[in-house]
């Protein structure tokens, strides 16, 4: 059998088809009615797995979905009987006889993998510790519609080398730009992640000072210091702190560099009010683009 189109991670998907969801998803947010089928997904269902809170990957999949004509069904552990111990393996096979694409948000990336074997739809991936891939395609999407082509341009990250950082990594190797990291050793990405986006000419610049990360950068990305699922032990907080984006920060950056985060954002920890809310901050627009890019995903996926 013929594995179904899964959306994984950034690394297993080819440039090429990366670029073109990207474009498709520009396309879409320009003319939401540019499509020859105004109803492409009709009759079509997906099933959204919540393991952990979510409100843009929720709200956005459901509207998505259902302006291409589909339906959703969400689903929460606790009402499901992998809540009682029911494998997720027999999951992915039943609900595959139900629905057309099954979307989940984990914890482990080893739960994602094992739904996407077993399961005959494609799989989509809402968030893992490990990877945010719908968050960068929105983020490029994002980068590009406010300063053009992400191809050989900067973008500086600075905290923690969390999920969403892993897929930056692989989105510098897919699309091409280049990439530097700020964050606290104890914090770093895995090298792994970061050595395989190398392997195929990622250009990745790991360091501890966000001043040199952030010196002449195009962009600047940072996210919550304490991800769902971590502990919010104080030493988080500590060795964060030097990580914030204030302004101060951001003016080594080039002087109409523009600041992105994933959301949900707190304020006065990993960035300042002032930046978040500031004239260079284009995290609405970035919030929105998850819905185009996810639409352009659904019908990839479901094509
Ligand atoms: N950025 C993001 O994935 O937000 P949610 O947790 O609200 O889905
Ligand atoms: N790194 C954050 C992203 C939330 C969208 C988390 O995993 O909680």
């Amino acid at each position: 059998m013929t594995r179904p189109r899964h959306f994984l991670d950034l690394a297993e998907n080819e440039p090429a088809v990366l670029r073109r969801l990207i474009d498709t998803a520009l396309a879409l947010k320009a003319d939401p009615a540019s499509l020859d089928d105004p109803a492409p997904l009709a009759g079509r269902t997906l099933a959204m797995i919540f393991e952990k809170p979510s409100t843009r990957t929720r709200v956005s999949f459901e509207v998505g979905m259902r302006s291409l004509g589909g339906d959703v069904i969400v689903l929460s552990p606790n009402d499901m009987q992998i809540g009682r111990g029911e494998t997720i393996e027999d999951t992915a096979r039943v609900l595959s006889r139900y629905v057309d694409a099954i979307m989940i948000r984990t914890f482990e990336a080893d739960t994602l993998a094992a739904l996407a074997e077993h399961a005959t739809v494609p799989v989509i991936n809402g968030l893992t510790g490990r990877s945010h891939p719908c968050q960068l395609m929105a983020d490029v999407m994002t980068f590009e519609e406010h300063r053009g082509p992400i191809e050989d341009r900067v973008i500086a990250w600075s905290g923690d080398g969390n999920n969403v950082a892993c897929s930056w990594i692989e989105a510098a190797a897919a699309f091409n730009f280049e990439l530097r990291l700020a964050c606290p050793p104890v914090l770093a990405p895995p090298a792994a992640i970061i050595e395989r986006a190398e392997r195929i000419g990622g250009r990745i610049a790991l360091t501890e000072d966000p001043c040199e990360a952030v010196r002449g950068a195009d962009c600047v990305v940072t996210d919550t210091w304490v991800s769902m699922g971590d502990d919010a032990e104080d030493h988080r907080h500590n060795v964060l702190a030097p990580y914030q984006v204030d302004e101060r920060l951001m003016s080594r950056a080039k002087p109409d560099a523009i600041f992105m985060h994933c959301l949900p954002a707190h304020r006065g920890e990993e960035v300042t009010a002032g930046v978040i809310d500031g004239p260079q901050s284009v995290v609405w627009d970035e919030a929105e683009n998850r819905l185009h890019a996810q639409k352009a995903i659904l019908l990839w996926c479901l094509e």
